[in-house]
């Protein structure tokens, strides 16, 4: 899977993703990275990217024709999926990072200041999406949880450190609580079902508690979850 970055800020990637299992991955080969500088693509003397919002308000807003010369940099079959990060955009799921994570080519443009002329968002088709409903300074660290949600998905750069259909949201539940050595910490068990090697009761306890902590936390997601069980239930 490759990646390219639109920005300003070249110097932000790949941050945490140069680290760890993202790091190995990266020189593996197992994903790419290509910044594109957007100021490099400004044509006035002043390389000036930005101005003042038509109509009034506070802030700078982002110009279209430079940001359209970055995109244009990018040949268009490399361009693939081409998204814009951002509060106003469509929430980020795991759903959504499933889909993303099967494409071969992504271009995120990320905004600075008060975001860009709306008009380069039509011209290029630019999906928005948000990480979350929270305003960051910028689109670089939307875009590197993005891609970072991407990555672990790809074959071969998890290995079987993870089990995706266990793991929260996968099976549209929270995931269940984790407990390691020493089976006594600080007069606090492990409880007993865990230790019993009987695996069918294990399941079924890790279930239970996937569903009571989705109940608990996120209503939202367990009304869903209700949702499709019914649905399934009626053969759907
Ligand atoms: N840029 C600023 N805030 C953001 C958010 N919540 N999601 C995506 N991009 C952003």
């Amino acid at each position: 899977m490759h990646f390219n970055l639109l920005t300003l800020f070249p110097e932000m990637f790949p941050a945490s993703l140069g680290q760890s299992i993202s790091g190995k991955a990266l020189d593996k080969g197992l994903w790419s990275y290509e910044c594109v500088a957007i100021r490099d693509f400004a044509a006035n003397k002043h390389k000036s990217v930005d101005g003042a919002p038509f109509g009034g308000g506070a802030g700078m807003v982002m110009r279209p024709d430079v940001i359209e010369s970055a995109l244009l940099s990018i040949t268009k079959e490399k361009q693939g999926r081409k998204i814009y990060m951002s509060p106003r955009g469509k929430l980020l799921t795991q759903g959504l990072v499933k889909e993303l994570s099967q494409e071969p080519e992504i271009t995120i443009l990320c905004g600075r200041y008060e975001g860009v002329d709306q008009r380069v968002l039509d011209a290029h088709e630019f999906e928005e999406i948000s990480i979350g409903d929270y305003v960051l300074s910028g689109g670089e660290p939307a875009a590197l949880i993005v891609m970072d949600a991407c990555i672990r998905l790809l074959d071969g750069v998890m290995g079987n450190i993870s089990t995706p259909d266990e793991e929260s949201f996968s099976n549209g539940l929270l995931e269940y609580p984790h407990y390691t050595k020493p089976a006594k910490w600080n007069d606090m068990t492990v409880p007993e079902i865990l230790t019993s090697g009987h695996h069918k009761n294990i399941k079924a306890w890790r279930q239970e508690r996937s569903e009571e902590i989705t109940k608990k936390r996120r209503p939202d997601i367990w009304k869903e979850y209700l949702g499709e069980i019914q649905n399934s239930h009626e053969g759907n």
